[in-house]
Protein backbone atom coordinates (compact mmCIF):
# COMPACT_ATOMS: atom_id res chain seq x y z
CA UNK A 1 0.00 0.00 0.00
CA UNK A 2 1.38 3.35 -0.89
CA UNK A 3 -0.41 6.44 0.13
CA UNK A 4 -0.84 9.68 -1.83
CA UNK A 5 2.96 11.49 -0.66
CA UNK A 6 1.97 14.83 -2.49
CA UNK A 7 -0.15 15.72 0.16
CA UNK A 8 3.01 15.33 2.43
CA UNK A 9 3.76 18.55 0.36
CA UNK A 10 0.58 20.31 1.18
CA UNK A 11 0.60 23.22 4.15
CA UNK A 12 -0.52 21.23 7.41
CA UNK A 13 -4.12 22.33 7.40
CA UNK A 14 -6.11 24.36 4.88
CA UNK A 15 -6.14 28.29 5.33
CA UNK A 16 -9.67 28.97 6.76
CA UNK A 17 -9.44 25.51 8.82
CA UNK A 18 -6.55 27.29 10.44
CA UNK A 19 -8.11 30.47 10.86
CA UNK A 20 -11.08 28.56 12.36
CA UNK A 21 -8.86 26.73 14.79
CA UNK A 22 -6.93 29.88 15.54
CA UNK A 23 -10.19 31.78 16.43
CA UNK A 24 -11.68 28.59 18.36
CA UNK A 25 -8.77 28.35 20.65
CA UNK A 26 -8.78 32.22 21.58
CA UNK A 27 -12.72 32.13 22.20
CA UNK A 28 -11.70 29.32 24.72
CA UNK A 29 -9.34 31.48 26.28
CA UNK A 30 -11.58 34.21 26.49
CA UNK A 31 -14.96 33.70 26.82
CA UNK A 32 -16.05 36.90 27.19
CA UNK A 33 -14.24 38.71 24.60
CA UNK A 34 -16.68 39.57 21.83
CA UNK A 35 -15.65 37.96 17.95
CA UNK A 36 -16.50 40.06 14.79
CA UNK A 37 -15.75 37.49 11.62
CA UNK A 38 -14.54 39.37 8.73
CA UNK A 39 -12.11 36.59 7.32
CA UNK A 40 -14.01 33.59 5.41
CA UNK A 41 -16.26 34.97 2.74
CA UNK A 42 -19.08 33.42 4.66
CA UNK A 43 -22.47 35.23 3.94
CA UNK A 44 -24.42 36.08 6.90
CA UNK A 45 -28.42 37.01 4.79
CA UNK A 46 -30.99 34.77 5.16
CA UNK A 47 -31.71 32.81 1.54
CA UNK A 48 -34.23 34.86 -0.06
CA UNK A 49 -37.78 34.28 0.16
CA UNK A 50 -38.43 33.20 -3.05
CA UNK A 51 -35.70 30.87 -3.01
CA UNK A 52 -37.19 29.21 0.89
CA UNK A 53 -40.02 29.18 -1.15
CA UNK A 54 -38.68 27.00 -4.01
CA UNK A 55 -37.14 24.65 -1.45
CA UNK A 56 -40.37 24.20 0.79
CA UNK A 57 -42.47 23.11 -1.99
CA UNK A 58 -39.94 20.88 -3.67
CA UNK A 59 -39.34 19.28 -0.45
CA UNK A 60 -43.09 18.90 -0.37
CA UNK A 61 -42.97 16.97 -3.89
CA UNK A 62 -40.49 14.52 -2.41
CA UNK A 63 -43.26 13.74 0.41
CA UNK A 64 -45.67 12.75 -2.68
CA UNK A 65 -45.65 9.87 -4.82
CA UNK A 66 -47.19 11.90 -7.49
CA UNK A 67 -44.14 14.22 -7.28
CA UNK A 68 -41.09 12.36 -5.76
CA UNK A 69 -37.82 12.38 -7.60
CA UNK A 70 -35.47 9.84 -7.39
CA UNK A 71 -31.66 9.92 -9.15
CA UNK A 72 -31.58 12.73 -11.42
CA UNK A 73 -29.24 13.15 -14.07
CA UNK A 74 -25.55 13.81 -12.45
CA UNK A 75 -25.40 17.16 -14.79
CA UNK A 76 -28.06 18.88 -13.29
CA UNK A 77 -31.95 19.37 -14.30
CA UNK A 78 -32.92 20.74 -17.07
CA UNK A 79 -35.04 23.16 -15.39
CA UNK A 80 -32.09 24.75 -13.68
CA UNK A 81 -29.63 24.33 -16.70
CA UNK A 82 -32.00 26.26 -18.73
CA UNK A 83 -32.53 29.11 -16.11
CA UNK A 84 -28.69 29.31 -16.53
CA UNK A 85 -28.45 29.03 -20.20
CA UNK A 86 -30.52 32.24 -20.28
CA UNK A 87 -28.41 33.79 -17.51
CA UNK A 88 -25.60 33.39 -19.80
CA UNK A 89 -27.78 34.69 -23.16
CA UNK A 90 -28.52 37.62 -21.36
CA UNK A 91 -24.60 38.51 -21.18
CA UNK A 92 -24.57 38.14 -24.76
CA UNK A 93 -22.99 34.06 -24.28
CA UNK A 94 -24.84 31.39 -26.26
CA UNK A 95 -24.65 28.25 -24.42
CA UNK A 96 -26.13 24.67 -25.25
CA UNK A 97 -27.59 23.19 -22.75
CA UNK A 98 -25.11 20.11 -22.14
CA UNK A 99 -22.39 22.74 -21.95
CA UNK A 100 -23.99 23.45 -18.83
CA UNK A 101 -22.87 21.29 -15.22
CA UNK A 102 -24.78 21.60 -12.13
CA UNK A 103 -22.80 21.29 -9.00
CA UNK A 104 -22.62 21.61 -5.31
CA UNK A 105 -20.38 24.81 -5.76
CA UNK A 106 -17.21 26.42 -7.28
CA UNK A 107 -14.63 24.51 -4.83
CA UNK A 108 -15.54 20.76 -5.28
CA UNK A 109 -15.83 21.56 -9.29
CA UNK A 110 -12.51 23.43 -9.29
CA UNK A 111 -10.92 20.61 -7.81
CA UNK A 112 -12.49 18.05 -9.61
CA UNK A 113 -11.46 19.06 -12.80
CA UNK A 114 -8.20 18.76 -12.81
CA UNK A 115 -9.63 14.95 -12.87
CA UNK A 116 -9.28 15.29 -17.02
CA UNK A 117 -5.92 17.08 -16.59
CA UNK A 118 -2.91 14.81 -16.89
CA UNK A 119 -0.39 15.03 -13.66
CA UNK A 120 2.05 16.17 -16.53
CA UNK A 121 0.82 19.44 -17.23
CA UNK A 122 2.63 22.98 -16.11
CA UNK A 123 0.03 25.13 -14.28
CA UNK A 124 -0.14 28.86 -13.59
CA UNK A 125 -1.44 30.38 -11.28
CA UNK A 126 -1.20 34.23 -9.79
CA UNK A 127 0.04 34.85 -6.15
CA UNK A 128 -2.05 35.87 -4.24
CA UNK A 129 -5.16 33.87 -5.20
CA UNK A 130 -7.67 30.97 -3.55
CA UNK A 131 -5.60 28.65 -1.98
CA UNK A 132 -7.75 25.67 -3.43
CA UNK A 133 -6.14 25.78 -6.71
CA UNK A 134 -2.71 25.54 -5.57
CA UNK A 135 -3.52 22.96 -2.91
CA UNK A 136 -5.34 20.77 -5.53
CA UNK A 137 -2.63 20.77 -8.00
CA UNK A 138 0.00 19.74 -5.10
CA UNK A 139 -2.18 16.92 -4.34
CA UNK A 140 -1.83 15.38 -7.89
CA UNK A 141 2.06 16.39 -8.20
CA UNK A 142 1.67 18.63 -10.88
CA UNK A 143 4.17 21.45 -11.70
CA UNK A 144 3.09 25.10 -10.46
CA UNK A 145 4.52 28.32 -11.83
CA UNK A 146 3.48 31.05 -9.79
CA UNK A 147 2.81 34.58 -11.61
CA UNK A 148 2.84 37.41 -9.27
CA UNK A 149 0.02 39.77 -8.35
CA UNK A 150 1.01 42.81 -7.04
CA UNK A 151 0.43 46.52 -6.78
CA UNK A 152 2.45 47.47 -9.69
CA UNK A 153 0.22 45.37 -12.12
CA UNK A 154 -3.01 46.69 -10.29
CA UNK A 155 -3.06 42.96 -8.87
CA UNK A 156 -4.18 41.95 -12.48
CA UNK A 157 -0.86 39.64 -13.62
CA UNK A 158 -0.84 39.45 -17.64
CA UNK A 159 0.71 36.79 -19.78
CA UNK A 160 4.04 36.61 -20.66
CA UNK A 161 4.52 34.38 -23.85
CA UNK A 162 8.12 33.33 -22.54
CA UNK A 163 6.56 31.47 -19.59
CA UNK A 164 5.27 28.42 -21.21
CA UNK A 165 1.98 26.80 -19.63
CA UNK A 166 -0.83 24.18 -20.31
CA UNK A 167 -3.55 25.28 -17.64
CA UNK A 168 -4.12 29.08 -16.35
CA UNK A 169 -6.02 29.86 -13.27
CA UNK A 170 -8.19 33.02 -13.02
CA UNK A 171 -10.39 34.35 -10.88
CA UNK A 172 -12.19 37.74 -11.39
CA UNK A 173 -13.48 39.50 -9.30
CA UNK A 174 -10.43 38.31 -7.59
CA UNK A 175 -10.40 36.81 -4.75
CA UNK A 176 -8.73 38.21 -2.66
CA UNK A 177 -7.90 41.43 -3.96
CA UNK A 178 -11.20 42.07 -5.37
CA UNK A 179 -9.26 43.04 -8.96
CA UNK A 180 -11.08 42.75 -12.37
CA UNK A 181 -10.02 41.74 -15.22
CA UNK A 182 -11.43 44.47 -18.30
CA UNK A 183 -12.10 42.66 -21.37
CA UNK A 184 -8.92 43.37 -22.95
CA UNK A 185 -6.95 42.29 -20.46
CA UNK A 186 -8.50 39.08 -20.67
CA UNK A 187 -8.46 38.92 -23.93
CA UNK A 188 -4.62 39.04 -23.63
CA UNK A 189 -4.95 35.68 -21.45
CA UNK A 190 -7.34 33.84 -24.72
CA UNK A 191 -5.01 35.15 -27.18
CA UNK A 192 -1.91 33.60 -24.86
CA UNK A 193 -4.01 30.03 -24.67
CA UNK A 194 -5.34 30.16 -28.06
CA UNK A 195 -1.68 30.37 -29.04
CA UNK A 196 -0.28 27.53 -26.46
CA UNK A 197 -2.84 25.17 -26.91
CA UNK A 198 -3.37 25.97 -22.72
CA UNK A 199 -6.36 25.88 -21.04
CA UNK A 200 -8.23 28.45 -19.15
CA UNK A 201 -9.75 27.70 -15.74
CA UNK A 202 -12.00 30.95 -15.03
CA UNK A 203 -13.71 31.21 -11.63
CA UNK A 204 -16.22 33.54 -11.83
CA UNK A 205 -17.94 32.86 -8.06
CA UNK A 206 -17.67 36.87 -7.43
CA UNK A 207 -19.63 37.80 -10.52
CA UNK A 208 -22.68 39.25 -9.38
CA UNK A 209 -20.77 41.89 -7.40
CA UNK A 210 -19.39 43.60 -10.92
CA UNK A 211 -21.05 46.84 -10.79
CA UNK A 212 -19.51 48.49 -13.60
CA UNK A 213 -21.21 47.16 -16.85
CA UNK A 214 -18.22 48.08 -18.88
CA UNK A 215 -16.03 44.85 -16.95
CA UNK A 216 -16.83 41.25 -18.01
CA UNK A 217 -18.72 39.31 -15.88
CA UNK A 218 -18.35 35.87 -17.89
CA UNK A 219 -14.82 35.26 -19.80
CA UNK A 220 -17.23 33.64 -22.30
CA UNK A 221 -17.92 37.43 -23.57
CA UNK A 222 -14.66 37.06 -24.63
CA UNK A 223 -13.75 36.32 -28.50
CA UNK A 224 -12.46 32.94 -28.91
CA UNK A 225 -12.92 31.98 -24.80
CA UNK A 226 -15.25 28.96 -25.93
CA UNK A 227 -12.07 27.57 -27.50
CA UNK A 228 -9.77 27.73 -24.53
CA UNK A 229 -11.74 27.95 -21.16
CA UNK A 230 -13.94 26.44 -18.56
CA UNK A 231 -15.92 28.53 -16.48
CA UNK A 232 -16.98 27.78 -12.85
CA UNK A 233 -19.54 30.03 -11.18
CA UNK A 234 -21.78 29.56 -7.41
CA UNK A 235 -24.97 30.54 -6.23
CA UNK A 236 -22.77 30.75 -2.32
CA UNK A 237 -21.97 34.24 -3.35
CA UNK A 238 -24.33 35.25 -5.35
CA UNK A 239 -27.51 34.27 -3.65
CA UNK A 240 -26.33 33.30 0.01
CA UNK A 241 -25.86 29.52 -1.00
CA UNK A 242 -22.55 28.46 1.45
CA UNK A 243 -25.20 26.16 3.72
CA UNK A 244 -27.10 25.20 0.88
CA UNK A 245 -24.72 24.01 -1.81
CA UNK A 246 -25.35 24.93 -5.44
CA UNK A 247 -23.08 26.22 -8.17
CA UNK A 248 -22.25 25.31 -12.19
CA UNK A 249 -19.87 24.90 -14.64
CA UNK A 250 -19.60 25.51 -18.22
CA UNK A 251 -17.58 23.79 -20.52
CA UNK A 252 -18.11 24.33 -24.13
CA UNK A 253 -18.04 22.23 -26.74
CA UNK A 254 -15.72 23.84 -28.88
CA UNK A 255 -12.99 23.16 -26.36
CA UNK A 256 -10.84 20.34 -27.67
CA UNK A 257 -7.43 19.41 -27.27
CA UNK A 258 -5.25 16.51 -28.46
CA UNK A 259 -8.62 15.67 -30.62
CA UNK A 260 -10.84 15.02 -27.46
CA UNK A 261 -13.90 17.10 -26.57
CA UNK A 262 -13.65 18.18 -23.02
CA UNK A 263 -17.02 18.17 -22.41
CA UNK A 264 -17.43 14.14 -23.11
CA UNK A 265 -13.91 13.42 -20.26
CA UNK A 266 -16.06 16.42 -17.60
CA UNK A 267 -19.52 14.06 -18.34
CA UNK A 268 -17.74 10.85 -18.48
CA UNK A 269 -16.09 12.31 -15.21
CA UNK A 270 -19.66 13.51 -13.59
CA UNK A 271 -21.62 10.72 -14.23
CA UNK A 272 -19.23 8.69 -13.02
CA UNK A 273 -18.29 9.89 -9.58
CA UNK A 274 -21.00 12.76 -8.76
CA UNK A 275 -24.62 11.81 -8.36
CA UNK A 276 -25.73 15.21 -8.82
CA UNK A 277 -27.07 17.87 -6.45
CA UNK A 278 -30.07 17.26 -4.61
CA UNK A 279 -33.64 18.03 -6.51
CA UNK A 280 -34.76 20.04 -3.28
CA UNK A 281 -31.66 22.17 -3.67
CA UNK A 282 -32.25 22.83 -7.33
CA UNK A 283 -35.57 24.02 -7.26
CA UNK A 284 -34.77 26.68 -4.87
CA UNK A 285 -31.85 27.66 -7.23
CA UNK A 286 -33.87 27.79 -10.02
CA UNK A 287 -35.71 30.49 -8.30
CA UNK A 288 -32.45 32.53 -8.15
CA UNK A 289 -32.53 33.20 -11.79
CA UNK A 290 -36.52 34.29 -11.62
CA UNK A 291 -37.32 37.79 -11.83
CA UNK A 292 -38.12 37.82 -8.66
CA UNK A 293 -35.38 35.85 -7.54
CA UNK A 294 -33.20 38.04 -8.99
CA UNK A 295 -34.18 41.45 -7.60
CA UNK A 296 -34.04 39.71 -4.26
CA UNK A 297 -30.27 38.23 -4.14
CA UNK A 298 -29.33 41.57 -5.62
CA UNK A 299 -31.12 43.45 -2.80
CA UNK A 300 -28.44 41.18 -0.72
CA UNK A 301 -25.29 41.95 -3.01
CA UNK A 302 -26.20 45.59 -2.83
CA UNK A 303 -25.93 45.28 1.27
CA UNK A 304 -22.65 43.62 1.54
CA UNK A 305 -21.30 45.83 -1.12
CA UNK A 306 -22.47 48.84 1.45
CA UNK A 307 -20.55 47.16 4.33
CA UNK A 308 -17.73 47.03 1.13
CA UNK A 309 -17.75 50.78 1.30
CA UNK A 310 -17.98 51.53 5.23
CA UNK A 311 -14.98 49.28 5.59
CA UNK A 312 -12.89 51.29 2.74
CA UNK A 313 -14.03 54.74 3.55
CA UNK A 314 -13.08 54.00 7.51
CA UNK A 315 -9.74 52.80 5.95
CA UNK A 316 -9.31 55.57 3.69
CA UNK A 317 -9.65 58.09 6.37
CA UNK A 318 -7.36 56.46 8.46
CA UNK A 319 -4.69 56.57 5.44
CA UNK A 320 -4.47 52.75 4.77
CA UNK A 321 -3.95 51.62 1.85
CA UNK A 322 -6.13 49.29 -0.10
CA UNK A 323 -7.73 48.22 -3.04
CA UNK A 324 -11.18 45.82 -3.70
CA UNK A 325 -14.25 46.47 -2.41
CA UNK A 326 -15.56 48.43 -5.29
CA UNK A 327 -17.14 45.45 -7.16
CA UNK A 328 -16.00 42.72 -5.17
CA UNK A 329 -17.19 41.60 -1.33
CA UNK A 330 -13.23 42.01 -0.42
CA UNK A 331 -10.80 44.58 0.65
CA UNK A 332 -7.44 43.81 0.41
CA UNK A 333 -4.98 45.93 2.54
CA UNK A 334 -1.72 46.84 3.89
CA UNK A 335 -1.01 45.41 7.02
CA UNK A 336 -0.12 47.86 10.01
CA UNK A 337 3.67 48.91 9.38
CA UNK A 338 6.12 46.19 11.00
CA UNK A 339 3.52 43.52 11.01
CA UNK A 340 3.55 40.30 8.80
CA UNK A 341 0.05 39.28 7.70
CA UNK A 342 0.27 36.40 10.59
CA UNK A 343 0.96 38.96 13.62
CA UNK A 344 -1.71 41.19 11.93
CA UNK A 345 -4.06 39.05 12.53
CA UNK A 346 -3.00 37.56 15.78
CA UNK A 347 -2.62 41.46 16.66
CA UNK A 348 -6.44 42.63 15.26
CA UNK A 349 -7.96 38.86 17.37
CA UNK A 350 -6.38 40.07 20.69
CA UNK A 351 -6.82 43.94 20.70
CA UNK A 352 -10.07 44.18 19.00
CA UNK A 353 -11.45 40.69 18.84
CA UNK A 354 -11.55 40.98 14.92
CA UNK A 355 -10.81 38.47 12.36
CA UNK A 356 -9.62 39.08 9.21
CA UNK A 357 -7.83 36.56 6.67
CA UNK A 358 -3.99 37.01 6.59
CA UNK A 359 -2.51 37.59 3.10
CA UNK A 360 0.14 35.31 2.89
CA UNK A 361 -2.30 32.53 3.36
CA UNK A 362 -3.31 33.55 -0.34
CA UNK A 363 0.81 32.69 -1.79
CA UNK A 364 3.99 34.49 -0.97
CA UNK A 365 3.14 37.48 -2.69
CA UNK A 366 0.46 38.72 -0.18
CA UNK A 367 2.76 39.13 2.35
CA UNK A 368 2.09 42.28 4.24
CA UNK A 369 -1.43 42.54 3.29
CA UNK A 370 -4.81 41.39 4.97
CA UNK A 371 -8.03 40.55 3.57
CA UNK A 372 -10.97 41.83 5.12
CA UNK A 373 -14.93 40.99 3.93
CA UNK A 374 -18.11 42.54 3.39
CA UNK A 375 -19.86 39.36 4.43
CA UNK A 376 -21.27 40.41 8.24
CA UNK A 377 -23.77 42.40 8.87
CA UNK A 378 -23.57 46.17 9.12
CA UNK A 379 -24.02 46.51 12.66
CA UNK A 380 -20.83 43.97 13.15
CA UNK A 381 -19.15 45.73 10.19
CA UNK A 382 -19.65 49.53 11.86
CA UNK A 383 -18.51 48.01 15.05
CA UNK A 384 -15.31 46.40 13.56
CA UNK A 385 -14.22 49.28 11.69
CA UNK A 386 -15.20 51.44 14.66
CA UNK A 387 -12.98 48.96 17.00
CA UNK A 388 -10.09 49.55 13.99
CA UNK A 389 -9.85 53.27 14.68
CA UNK A 390 -8.98 52.61 18.04
CA UNK A 391 -5.60 51.12 16.74
CA UNK A 392 -4.77 53.74 14.56
CA UNK A 393 -5.88 56.52 16.21
CA UNK A 394 -3.81 56.30 19.19
C1 LIG B 1 -13.03 32.69 1.00
O1 LIG B 1 -13.21 33.20 2.10
O2 LIG B 1 -12.02 32.87 0.33
C2 LIG B 1 -14.11 31.84 0.46
O3 LIG B 1 -15.25 31.94 1.22
C3 LIG B 1 -13.73 30.44 0.44
C4 LIG B 1 -14.66 29.66 -0.44
O4 LIG B 1 -15.50 30.21 -1.14
O5 LIG B 1 -14.49 28.46 -0.45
Amino acid sequence: MKINRNYLNLQDSYLFSTIAKKVNAFRAANPDREIIRLGIGDVTKPLAPVVVKGLVSASEDQGRAETFHGYGAEQGCDFLKEKVRLYYLEKGVELESDEIFISDGAKSDLGNILDIFSADNTVLIPSPVYPVYVDTNVMDGRRIIHVKATEENGFLPLPDQKIKCDIIYLCSPNNPTGAVYDKAQLGKWVEYALSNDAVILFDSAYEAFIGEKELPTSIYQIKGAEKCAIEFCSLSKTAGFTGTRCGYTVVPKALVRENVVLNSLWLRRQTTKFNGVSYVVQRGAEQVFTPEGYRQTREAIAYYKENAKIISDTLTELGIWHTGGKNSPYIWLKCKDGYDSWQFFDYLLESIGVVGTPGVGFGEEGEGFFRLTAFNTKENTQKAMALFRTLYEK
